[in-house]
């Protein structure tokens, strides 16, 4: 999913281009769906809902479903499937107990200020609600970003200071969960290979915009060939692309 905040510096999304590249996000949040085990009558919150593909999953269940997407280009793509969508950055309160449970796929990654948002989820649900989310966790994407960095150090450019992406270890994220008043009831690191469908050219047009947002549009290519030539073990026997995802999933109780 874009994520429930301004794009990172440089980010810019195209919901048919997402689909296009990162189709197989939504397809691969089934998991996390699974966990969050939606019922019949409860509201639940989509944080960073993208095309609203997930909580459309969720509505079948027979929960209600409210997304919060800030990215116009997707909060537009997931209303004309006929959710509600609050278009707003995951850092802005988005609720005060209104909410069974708040759910988030592929997003929280994208925060700034990941403690801010896990504030917000907690005051956005009501006592006994949960927070069932899935992310990048620790050493997800790894090769990728050593990559970017490899190409841009090696072509003389500056690298960002801080990476745009929160990949925390399991550890961390308890920790700040239960600094925010939640009960973990779960949560893991999974790694999870994932064949690209667009191969790792699309996945970098997706995603690499803050590692490139600062290069002149000339330079822009030959970082790209760079990249994607030092990332040529992600390549299986068949050519085929793939990306070193590692998955954190967990689940989160506010206490009654
Ligand atoms: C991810 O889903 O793991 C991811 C997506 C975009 C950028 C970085 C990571």
């Amino acid at each position: 999913m874009p994520g429930a905040q301004a794009p990172a510096a440089g980010q810019a999304w195209s919901a048919d281009g997402y689909v296009r590249h990162a189709g197989f996000v939504s397809s691969l949040g089934q998991d996390a769906l699974v966990l969050l085990n939606p019922q019949a009558g409860e509201d639940v919150l989509d944080l960073g809902c993208g095309d609203g593909t997930l909580a459309l999953r969720i509505i079948e269940t027979g929960a209600a479903v409210t997304g919060l997407e800030p990215d116009p280009s997707m909060a537009a793509a997931a209303r004309a499937r006929g959710l509600r969508v609050l278009e707003q950055d995951a850092h802005a309160p988005f609720g005060d107990g209104a909410y069974d449970a708040v759910f988030s796929n592929a997003a929280l990654h994208w925060m700034r200020d990941p403690e801010q948002v896990i504030a917000n989820a907690h005051t956005a649900l009501r006592p006994g609600g949960r927070l069932v989310a899935e992310q990048g966790g620790f050493g997800n994407v790894a090769a990728v970003v050593t990559a970017l960095h490899g190409a841009l150090t090696g072509l003389g450019h500056a690298t960002p200071e801080r990476g745009p992406w929160d990949f925390p270890r399991p550890e961390a994220q308890q920790d700040r969960l239960e600094a925010a008043g939640f009960t973990v009831t779960s949560i893991a690191l999974i790694p999870r290979p994932t064949p690209l469908p667009t191969g790792i050219a699309g996945w970098l047009a997706t995603f690499a915009d803050p590692y490139l947002a600062h290069l002149p549009a000339a330079a822009r290519p030959d970082v790209l060939s760079r990249t994607e030539a030092l990332l040529s073990p992600l390549r299986d026997h068949t050519g085929g692309w793939w990306a070193d995802y590692v998955r954190l999933r967990f689940a989160a109780a506010k206490p009654d």
